[in-house]
Formats: C-alpha cells, structure tokens, sequence
C-alpha cells in the first residue's frame, strides 16, 4: 500500500511479475499473521497470497505441517463448523495486523470479528491492548514537506504558488518517519507524550469505531519522545498553523475512525496560562 498524494488516497502498487515476493517477505520476516488454535490445532489466516505461500513454505520446511493449517483468507471471511476453516471456536488468537498508524491494516474490526465469532469467551487475545500517544512538535522542517514553498527558476525569477494553494491542508495521510534520522536541533517537542487512545482487544470492553479525544495540555519545551523501534513514528500535519508559547493551554484534539487516525488544535484554542 502507498499514498498516492494526487488523489489522496492510499491504493495498492502493482509490482511487477518479476517482482520477489519470496525475498521481501522473508527480509520483513512477515509470516505469522493470525494464530487460532485449540487443544493441538493451529489455523494461520493470511490474505495475501505471496505471504500465505511463503508461510506455507516456513511451515513445512520446519516440519509443522501437520500441526498448522495456512488458511488464504481475510479472518472475517473465516468459517466455523464441522466444514468450516475452523473445526470449533479458538481459545488463543495471536495477531500481528498492526502498521505505523496501529489501525491502518483494519485491525480494529479482525480484533472485533475474531471475539465475536471465532473465539470462545475467556479466550486469550494476543496482543490485548494498545494505545496511542501523540506529541505535539514545532519544526520548520517537516513543515516544509508539507507546504508549497516558491520556486526559484532563474536569476530573479521566483514562482510563487497562490495562497490558496499555499494554504491549503493537503490530505490528511499519514508520514512515517524515523524520529530519531531527524536532527535534534530541526524540531522542537512543545509538550510530553499524551495518550490519546486505548485499545482492548480482548471483547471485555467494546471496540469503537470512530473516537474523539479532547485535551487541554500545557505547552512547554521537552525533551521526552516516545522511543520506538520497528514501527516508525508518523507524523500528523496539523491543518492550521497555531503560534504556541511556553505556558499556553492548547486544546489537542484527536479523532480516528475504522483506519486511520487525525489530528487538529483549533486556532482559538490557545491561550495564555494566568
Ligand atoms: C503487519 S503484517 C505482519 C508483519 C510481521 N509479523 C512482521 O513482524 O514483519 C500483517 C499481515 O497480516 C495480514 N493481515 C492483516 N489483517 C488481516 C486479516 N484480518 N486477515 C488476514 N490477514 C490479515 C496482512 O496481509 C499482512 O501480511
């Protein structure tokens, strides 16, 4: 998947027939996706096939054929039954489903379908839980990657894009990236982490679908980041430029829906702390 920043949205990239899917799967090490088992059965769920086939190849190269059903589906497409994928409701599920965003992959639904249908109550649900935090930074940096800026084309001849265009807010898309490959002194964290979603993916708690989350936090200069490895961090453009001092009291407002996640601080939300 990738963004396609004409129109947008993200959209899948045809590789071409060439293309190894064998050798990107196992550089990534993509192989266990969903695990469901019960007493000594093992159902793998994938719904890609070039990850399906390689799972099946790690499968039986390591000798678990027997043990391990690859089943090439979307889980919510799975079945149970005497003549469904699975035999009977599964006690442990294990998924890795997750991407930068956590939810961009629909995990929130394969959680919600696979409790609802595919699980006995009282399973156990691998991961259970996780959460969100956000950050809110000041870098002209990453700003200018999202921003049109003018365009000098000769000696004195410069382009400058039209205000509109200048202001507009460009997609709402996430931008993965290694904050720590981003040089210190280019950004400024103006507030500590803030949590700003849960997640339980167990089925005690109901999962929702569209959430907002509003709060009023301090701005102050920090040096705390969240660490993070393999997932990268991403980062939200705000739709609107907020000047930010020291003490001020921003309103961060977070939303997300089945996929994705976005962020805004109102313009008028900033104020001085008396
Ligand atoms: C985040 S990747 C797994 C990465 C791997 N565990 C790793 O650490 O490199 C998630 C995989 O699960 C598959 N997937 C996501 N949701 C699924 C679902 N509901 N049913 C079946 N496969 C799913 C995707 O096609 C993808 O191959």
């Amino acid at each position: 998947m990738t963004v396609n920043p004409i129109i947008g949205k993200k959209e899948w990239v045809e590789k071409p027939d060439y293309y190894d899917y064998y050798q990107e799967i196992a550089r990534s090490s993509y192989m266990l996706i969903c695990f469901m088992m019960r007493n000594d059965s093992v159902i793998a769920c994938e719904v890609f096939h070039p990850v399906a086939s390689c799972a099946k190849d790690v499968i039986k190269q390591n000798g678990f054929e027997d043990k391990i059903k690859v089943v090439l589906k979307h889980s919510t497409e799975l079945t149970v039954g005497p003549d469904g994928d699975l035999k009977e409701k599964a006690n442990i599920l294990v998924a890795e489903v997750f991407d930068t965003e956590l939810i961009g992959e629909g995990a929130l639904r394969t959680f919600q379908h696979a409790v609802k249908f595919l699980l006995e109550p009282d399973c156990i649900v691998i991961p259970s839980a996780a959460s969100v935090y956000a950050q809110i930074i000041e870098s002209s940096l990453i700003s200018s990657w999202n921003t049109l800026s003018p365009v000098h084309v000769a000696p004195g001849k410069i382009i400058v894009p039209p205000k509109k265009v200048t202001s507009c807010h460009g997609s709402a898309a996430v931008h993965d990236v290694q904050m720590s490959q981003i040089p210190q002194d280019k950004f400024t964290a103006l507030t500590d982490p803030i949590c700003v979603f849960k997640f339980s993916f167990t089925g005690e708690k109901s999962i929702e679908m569209n959430e907002t989350f509003i709060k009023q936090v301090t701005a102050i200069n920090s040096d705390k980041a969240q660490w993070r490895d393999h997932w990268m961090q991403a980062i939200y453009y705000l739709p609107d430029v907020v000047n930010v001092s020291a003490g001020d009291k921003i309103t961060l407002t977070a939303y997300h829906d089945e996929y994705s996640l976005w962020f805004a601080i109102p313009k008028a939300s900033n104020k001085k702390n008396n």
